[in-house]
Parts: structure tokens; sequence; C-alpha cells
């Protein structure tokens, strides 16, 4: 609209323009009749009187002159008449005009010296009249007197104006038409066009073929669609080649690798489109408050770690909340970029919540109602009614957003986590054609413990909307099985590992989730010299390093790492002065009151624990609170003796993996809680229970002193599980199920 009005507004502005001069002048002319008339009906009724006032003027006879001038009164229009003697002064007047008398009148003067009569205007009391002055002679030519007629010009001006309302209405009429038509005009002649082609546009995007939605637009907007038609069937030709490719390179049985994951989503997926949905973004733009500068991050979540790589090798659209404070500077009209920034593999859809909506469904139910219920750390869940109107209310929304981008050929959607336990059924319910996974990144808690969550009924329906629900091991399918079989009226499977509700079946399967590998860091050599850097930085020069990467989280067990090596100092005094621990800790929903005092507790435990063994400039913590890139955290990686991973319960704990992978060394030790889904693949980690503080103490004893032969061979072993377990073969299983699935 406001693009017409642009076009429109100068044709507007002339139109108006030239209409206004046309008025301008015929009003004028129009006026000019007027006055000229009220000057003849003036003049003929003078020269009416002409006679009867020579008579009354000779005779001197007043009341005769009287008469006339009260009698000519009555005449249309007429307001009054006056008869002068030769000098000019009044002889007789109409009644009610004689204050006309009082008013100066200079043109006698020049009728009584012309002889000649005179016709103007003239104000009197406000208004305006015509007067019209005759002389009058006697039968010699001699100037004997005048007659003076005044006339009613009153009904001019009304009559002008009446005049100005016409033609401002003709103009308005006029001005709405021109509009009205140019709008219809251009709606034929583009928009429609326009809104066509974008159409045809949205079902070729969604993979419609030509012959089910052909192009039906002419003209020079026809040429540009079929011009990209045939770009659309020589994308598809290109795609079926790299399919058949694909299905032959992967006969071959080779480490996996992003390469081999595209190969395999091409076979399986041709294609359909590969959609992911979390709560977490992979990128955030954040603007520091203070200086304007906007940064990206990659914000430190296992499921970022484990997802980006998988579409960086496939491609595929990555719905997300967009939670960034400039992350709205940098999408297009759509609410997407391309990422990763400067070599864009795919699509990610940021979806805005309103501060509320991120209060109760990110910080309330998610994160102080689910995430508390299924980790096993007695933090005690809370389950507020709004939160849960407000989650459900955010899956819907996510819903809408991730349905506008459906194709129509079956698309695959893999969903992410605890957030979105609603979002399969939603998604069904309008699209019974899509493959549906969803990945739990975290445990699945017993039916007992679950079902103290008031929406648990809920919950499972909404999960079991999937056709596939993964978890990282095992015994958290088992739970999730007998959570289905004991608080839902379902069959449960026990061969085929699956749920069948109201006829739809689900299948539950384990896919421990691992990471790339880190095979292909660009900055892989330069992390040693990183790493001495950063061992001149923190004075660690001769130490024994010990390393802790979290996330600030009362599940990661950091109070209980720190606990340990406060006892391990105080057991093993030998140590002092040459073990120092950094802890990498990255702040993290820290609005939950649970999370702000942990911050304040770590802060406090820390610097008592320094404070104890503090000797010259040696301390045993370097505790290290804010957020760190992936690159900036391989240089540790690289630097420390031992990595600690204490979490109280964890589903996987990607930190462990990721020290195991930057190892190449085959160097260092890893010290892994048994509560955690890695230490089912890391066997051969230094596993603990880190409630037991003496054991975990013993335990950073024993990894110091481990033979380095030792140490090497369980390294090597584990980074033998991590590589031929990577993330590729991660998604690699997920879809080949999910592909494979005959779901009932
Ligand atoms: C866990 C969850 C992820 C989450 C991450 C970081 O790993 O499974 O879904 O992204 O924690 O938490 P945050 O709330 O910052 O995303």
């Amino acid at each position: 609209m406001k693009r017409i009005l642009l076009f429109i507004l100068p044709i507007l502005i002339i139109v108006a323009a030239a209409f206004t001069v046309f008025g301008i002048i015929q009003v004028r002319f129009e006026e000019e009749k007027l006055i000229e008339d009220v000057q003849r009906k003036a003049r003929s009724i003078a020269e009416g009187m002409e006679l009867s006032v020579r008579h009354v003027l000779e005779d001197n006879d007043l009341k005769n002159a009287n008469y006339l001038v009260e009698k000519f009164q009555t005449r249309e229009r007429l307001q009054g008449c006056v008869i002068y003697n030769r000098t000019g002064e009044v002889f007789a007047i109409t009644r009610r005009f004689r204050d006309w008398k009082e008013k100066q009148k200079l043109y006698l003067i020049d009728v009584i010296q012309t002889k000649e009569p005179h016709g103007e205007l003239e104000q009197f009391k406000g208004y305006t009249v015509y007067s019209y002055v005759l002389p009058v002679f006697n039968e010699d030519k001699t100037l004997i007197g005048l007659v003076e007629i005044l006339h009613d010009t009153s009904y001019v001006f009304p009559r002008l104006a009446a005049m100005w309302r016409r033609l401002s209405v003709t103009l308005a009429v006029l001005l709405v038409l021109i509009l009205g038509i140019s709008i219809f005009l251009q709606n034929q002649i583009f928009v429609l066009p326009v809104q066509r082609l974008t159409e045809w546009f949205k079902h070729f995007q969604k993979g419609e073929t030509d012959a089910d939605q052909p192009i039906k637009e002419k003209g020079e907007l026809g040429k540009l669609a079929s011009e990209v038609e045939q770009v659309a069937l020589s994308l598809r030709v290109a795609r079926k080649t790299i399919s058949d490719q694909a299905s032959q390179r992967l006969q071959k049985d080779e480490l996996w690798t992003e390469a081999k994951l595209r190969d395999l989503i091409h076979a399986k997926l041709g294609d359909n489109a590969f959609f992911v949905i979390s709560n977490r973004e992979p990128y955030m733009h954040i603007m520091d408050e203070a200086t304007g500068a906007v940064s990206l991050i990659r914000p430190a979540s296992g499921v970022v770690t484990a997802i980006h790589p998988i579409l960086c090798a496939c491609g595929g659209t990555w719905i997300a909340h967009g939670s960034g404070n400039a992350d709205k500077k940098f999408v297009n009209s759509k609410d997407k970029l391309g990422v990763p920034p400067k070599d864009n593999r795919y699509i990610l859809k940021r979806v805005w919540l309103s501060k509320q909506e991120e209060d109760g469904y990110y910080y309330g139910f998610s994160n102080e109602g689910l995430w508390p219920l299924c980790h096993n750390t007695h933090t005690r869940p809370l389950f507020r009614e709004e939160d849960w109107l407000t989650y459900r209310k955010v899956n819907r929304k996510f819903c809408d957003s991730l349905l506008e981008e459906l194709p129509v050929q079956r698309p695959f959607i893999f969903i992410q986590d605890y957030h979105f336990t609603l979002l399969a059924k939603m998604i069904k319910e309008k699209r019974p054609d899509a493959k549906i996974a969803l990945f739990w990144h975290i445990p699945w808690p017993t039916p007992e413990a679950f079902q103290i969550c008031p929406y648990h009924k809920d919950i499972l329906e909404g999960m079991l909307g999937c056709d596939l629900i993964g978890f990282h091991v095992q015994n958290h399918c088992n739970n999730f099985l007998d959570t289905a079989n004991r608080l839902l009226e379902s069959r449960v499977d026990t061969e085929k590992f699956s749920v069948v509700r109201s006829g739809k079946e689900s299948f539950v399967r384990a896919f421990p989730i691992s990471i790339n590998g880190h095979t292909d860091r660009a900055a892989a050599g330069s992390d040693t010299q990183q790493a001495e850097k950063l061992r001149q930085e923190f004075n660690l020069k001769g130490q024994i390093v010990g390393l802790g990467v979290d996330r600030i989280d009362y599940t990661k067990g950091i109070v209980e790492r720190i606990l340990a090596i406060d006892r391990f100092l105080e057991k093993y005094p030998q140590y002092r002065k040459r073990f120092v621990f950094v802890q990498l800790a990255a702040p993290s929903r820290t609005h939950i009151k649970r999370y702000h005092d942990l911050i304040a507790e770590i802060d406090e435990l820390a610097e008592r624990t320094n404070w104890k063994y503090m000797d010259g400039d040696w301390k045993p913590l370097v505790y290290l609170e804010r957020y760190f890139s992936a690159d900036e955290i391989a240089p540790f990686y690289s630097l420390a003796d031992i990595c600690i991973v204490s979490s109280l319960h964890d589903g996987m704990n990607l930190v462990a993996k990721e020290y195991v992978a930057e190892k190449r060394d085959a160097g260092g030790c890893l010290i892994l809680s048994q509560f955690t889904g890695a230490s089912k693949e890391l066997t051969d980690a230094l596993l603990i229970n880190p409630y037991s503080i003496e054991e975990f103490a013993d335990s950073i004893r024993r990894a110091i002193e481990m033979p380095s032969e030792e140490k090497m061979k369980r390294m090597q072993n584990m980074r033998k599980t991590v590589a031929e377990n990577n993330v590729y073969r991660w998604a690699a299983n997920i879809i080949t199920e999910l592909t494979a699935l005959k779901t009932a």
C-alpha cells in the first residue's frame, strides 16, 4: 500500500492542483457575472426612478420624494434608495437606511463634478452593498440632484461558497476514483501475478512437481518462472545422481565422517527435507550493552555440540528459540539466516518468545520442572499450572513455525529434548505423513519418579506422537517403556521395544550421542602452543593440571569436585604446590534461584579452598567463571593431565568425549562419574561415585600416579570408542532406524 501511494501521490497532487486553479478561475468568473448582474439591476432601477426624482427635486416635493424612496425599497433585493440635491445633501432617504447619511461618500463629489453615473461595492455596518449613483438633470441639462440605489449583494457570496463546495466534492470524488482505479490496475497488472508467482514458488520449494502446479503466468513474470522451473529440473536430476552415488559409497565399511553421513542422508531421505527443532540455537548474536558491539557465540549445550555437525553435513533447517539480545537484527523477513556465517551449510530459523513465554516455558516448566524431575540430584521439581499452560502454548508456537516450512512430500523432523514433549503429537495432527524422531538428551527417570509430574499423561501422549524416541542408554529406554506401561493406557511390546497407543506405534531405542571427533579441527595444530601460553598465564609451570569444563548446573557435581580436591590435598599433602585444578564454568539459567544460589555457593567454596591451601604464589584452584568457546576450550584439554567429569546424574556428558578426542598423543586421564551416560562407553576412565568424597579424592591420586603405559592404553581404547562411535554414526543410526520403521 505504501508503495502504491508513493506512485499515485504525485498524480493526485497534480490533479488536485490543476483542479484548484480551474476552480479559482471559475469562481472569479461567476463572481464577476453576479456583480455585473447587480450593477445592471441597480442601474435600471435608478434609470426607472430618474423622471420621478427630477419632478420631486424641481418641485422641492419632500412628501413625494419620501414616498418614492419608501416605495422602491419593496423591490426584490433592493436595500434602499437616496435622493440628493445638487450639492450632494440628502433630500430623501429610505427610512431603514437612514444611517447611510453618516457614511462618508467621496464618490458623490466625483459624480457631481463629472456628471457621470458611478457604481461600486461599498462596506456598510459590516456588510457589503452595491451603490449605483445616477446624476439627475432638468430639461436644460443642468444637474439638479442625484439618485443612489443601494442593492443587496449578500446572496453573491453564499452562491460562490456553494460553488466552492460543489467543486471540492467533485475533486474529492475524482481523487478517490483515481486512487481506486490505480489500486485496481496495480493489483491486476502487478500484485496478483506476483502473488500467483510467489504461490508457485512456495509449491516449488515444497517439492511439488511441475505437473501438479503448472506455471500459469504469462509475459515477463512467466518467463522468469519458467527459468526457475529449468533450474528446479536440473537440481532434481543432480540430487538423484548424488543419491545414487551415495548409496554406492555407503557399501564400504569405514569410519563415519561428515561426507559419509551426507551420502547416507541423500540415499535415505532423497529429496525429503530434514528439520531439527530445539530450544537452544546453534548461534546466538549477543550485543554488549556497554559498547554496542555484537558477537556471535556458540552456546554451551550438548545439543548444539552434537546436532551442529550433522546439519553441516546434510543441510536442512534448524528451528530454535532466538534468545540472543541482537538475534532479531540478523534474520531475513522470514526470521531465517544461513549458518555457519561464512560458509552457509544450513538454515537457522529463529522463533521469538516474549519474556513471559520464556519464563513459563523455559525457566519454569522445562528447567524448574522437567529438568530436576529427570535428574536424580534431590532438587525438588516445581510444577506451576501457569508454567504448564505457557509450555503448551510455546510448543504450539514452534509447531506453527515448523508447519509453515514443511514440504508436501514426507518430511523428516528431528525434535530435541524435554522442551518439546508435546510437539510431535501436534505435528502429527496436521501432518500425519511426517516422520518424527525425538531425542531425549537427559536421563529418563523411573515411573515412580515421573508420575509426580501432574501432567505426566499429556507429556507421554505428546511424545508418543513420535515414530521414534531416542535415549542415550538402554536403562533410560527401559524406564520410559515402564513409565508408558504403568502410567498410560498403552501396549508395550518388549520384543520390538515399542509402545502402541490408539493404534499408533512409537519405537524406543538407545543411541549414545557423541561428538564429531575433532578429526578436522583447523586449530588443532596450534592447541599445544596455546596450551603453553595458558601454562604461563595461569602460573602452571611444572604443575600437574586437572581440568573441569561445565555449565554451572547442580547436576554437574562441581561442589562435590571441589570438596574432593580439598580432601585430596588434605589426605595427600605431597601434592600441595604440585597440583592445580582449572575449572571453566559457564553461567547458565541464572534467572532460576537454584542456579543463582549455586554460583554463589561455588564461588565461596573455591575461595575458601584456595585460602586454606594457598602457599606463596601457588593456589590449588583456578576458577574461571565465564562463557568459553570451543576454540578457547581446546587448548585447556590439551594442557590437562586429568579431566574430571563428576556429574551427579547426566544423560551422556560430551565434555568427557571431547577431552578424549583432543588427547591426540593419548596422554591424560579421565575421571568420570558412574552416573553419566558416557561411563557406559568410556569404561577405561577412572569411574567414580561423586557423592563419595573419599573415593573421589583417591581417584585423583590414582590418576596422577597411574603408570604412563596404563594411562596411554586406557586413553587409546577410549579414543577408539569415540572415533568409531562419533556423532555421524549416531545420526546415521537414528536416520537409518527412522527410515526403516514400519509404524502401525
Ligand atoms: C542440556 C540439555 C540441552 C541444553 C543444555 C544447555 O544439555 O539437554 O537441551 O541445551 O543442557 O542448557 P540451556 O538451558 O542453556 O540450553
